[in-house]
């Protein structure tokens, strides 16, 4: 049987998503796309070729829809999609907030909704999505977008109630290493380094942790152990890191993406 999926709002996840996807071997012909703009619509046309359609089309015609709009902008298109939804399509809502019972009360009774929170190294198929079931949705709905996201990286099933916690940790996990990254690099320019090659220095390192991280089995703590030695350079670095309350600083800025994912949710923009 051919499952058609559509991405409906078609914009740097939905992209990084159907490119991942296309990638990962999925037939360009069972993808369809919507665009709310004609020159998105035919860029996404020139570069994956796949055929754009209106929501409508899409609704009828897909057996799984992914909405990756805004948040702001998923009420008016469930609004648009409600009437052209039958019972038994799958709707994956990926955007920040939005829980899976906004989209249930706006579609037909009964529609399965499963929501995901992905991240942008979808576009390097190194994504952290967090998956959670809305009340209708099932294992096979589950399995079906376990199958969708993992060709753009990890997957993770978790309860909906820690939706906006993994909203805060791996949603906008990235910015928080871009931003170090960037501090760090900073750093290399201050201690007399140019920019390029404190940068080559710096992002090197990260792949290095990040590998380590993911595939020694340690834990960090004794990673970093191994590289603190008594009375040598990093310990010195540490204590400066402690003396700014750097850890206290992330535990704050995670909390505070949290609550803004809760805000999202019970409809508070501002
Ligand atoms: N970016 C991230 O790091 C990230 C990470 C995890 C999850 N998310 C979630 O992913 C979602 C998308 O984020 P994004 O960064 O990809 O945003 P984006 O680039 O703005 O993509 C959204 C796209 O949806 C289009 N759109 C809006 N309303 C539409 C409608 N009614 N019909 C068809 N298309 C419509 C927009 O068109 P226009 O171009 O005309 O505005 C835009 O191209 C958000 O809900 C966000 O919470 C984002």
């Amino acid at each position: 049987m051919t499952q058609k999926v559509a991405v409906l709002g078609t914009g740097k996840i939905g992209e990084a998503l159907l490119s991942g996807m296309l990638r990962g071997g999925w037939p360009p012909a069972d993808l369809l796309v919507t665009a709310r703009r004609a020159e998105r619509a035919e860029e996404l046309r020139s570069r994956h070729g796949v055929v754009p359609v209106t929501n409508a089309e899409a609704a009828k015609t897909a057996d799984t829809l992914i909405l990756t709009v805004k948040p702001q902008d998923m009420g008016a298109l469930l609004e648009e999609l409600a009437p052209h939804v039958p019972a038994g399509r799958l709707v994956i809502s990926g955007a920040a907030g939005i829980t899976t019972a906004f989209v249930e009360d706006r579609l037909t009774a009964g529609v399965p909704v499963v929501r995901v929170m992905t991240n942008t190294p979808a576009l390097v198929d190194e994504a952290m999505s967090v998956i959670s079931a809305g009340s209708h949705a099932g294992e096979a709905d589950l399995a079906h977008t376990e199958e969708i996201f993992g060709s753009v990286g990890k997957t993770l099933r978790v309860p909906e109630s820690q939706q906006d916690a993994c909203t805060a940790l791996s949603g906008s996990g990235p910015a928080y290493f871009f931003y170090l990254v960037e501090a760090m690099t900073d750093a290399g320019i201050l201690l007399g380094l140019p920019r390029d090659k404190a940068h080559d220095l710096i992002v090197q390192s990260a792949i290095g942790a990040a590998t380590m991280l993911r595939d020694s089995g340690e834990h960090p703590v004794k990673l970093r152990e191994n590289v603190t030695s008594p009375a040598g350079t990093t310990i010195n670095a540490i204590r400066e890191l402690e003396n700014h309350g750097v850890r206290a600083a992330l535990i704050a800025a995670l909390e505070a993406a949290r609550d803004r994912s809760r805000q999202l949710a019970s409809g508070t923009k501002d």
